[in-house]
């Protein structure tokens, strides 16, 4: 609990110091977004909205890992968090477009991060990125 507080109150200083930074980057972000199949601007909506009660968005939006595990493990964990007040079917959403985003907006570091892991993992990682992009 006193970690969590102690990281949440980091991120309201990081979110504060970089307001101008964080601003320009968000907007380019924004116009990436923009370009996704339509039906997965709600589910971008979703994740404004739910993941933003607590911390800043670029808690996720810069995150370090970026792979569907990490999303899965993640979305999962902020769910459980309570207050968190996101159902089974908004958490899958939400994880949808977050792996969809990392495909595209962090591309480079979504292939970086594949190509460091073994086959058997890579191949796992792979299926879930391609189980979300045939739905939208
Ligand atoms: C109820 C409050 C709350 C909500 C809602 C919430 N978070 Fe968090 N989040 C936290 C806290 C607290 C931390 C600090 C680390 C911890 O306690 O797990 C955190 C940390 C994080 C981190 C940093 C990595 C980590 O695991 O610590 C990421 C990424 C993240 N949140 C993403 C999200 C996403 C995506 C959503 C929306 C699905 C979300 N958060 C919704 C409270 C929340």
């Amino acid at each position: 609990m006193r970690r969590s507080r102690f990281l949440l109150l980091l991120f309201s200083l990081i979110s504060c110091v970089s307001m101008e930074a964080r601003e320009k980057i968000d907007s380019s972000a924004e116009m990436e977004i923009k370009k996704y199949p339509s039906s997965m601007h709600k589910n971008y909506a979703l994740f404004q909205e739910k993941c933003s009660q607590c911390h800043s968005l670029s808690a996720a939006m810069k995150s370090d890992d970026v792979l569907p595990s990490y999303w899965q493990k993640t979305v999962a964990k902020m769910q459980k968090k309570s207050g968190s007040h996101i159902s089974a079917e908004e958490a899958q959403q939400i994880y949808d477009f977050l792996v969809y985003d990392s495909s595209q907006r962090r591309k480079q570091d979504f292939d970086d991060q594949l190509s460091s892991l073994p086959p058997d993992k890579q191949k796992k990682e792979k299926d879930a990125l391609d189980q979300v992009k045939s739905k939208y």
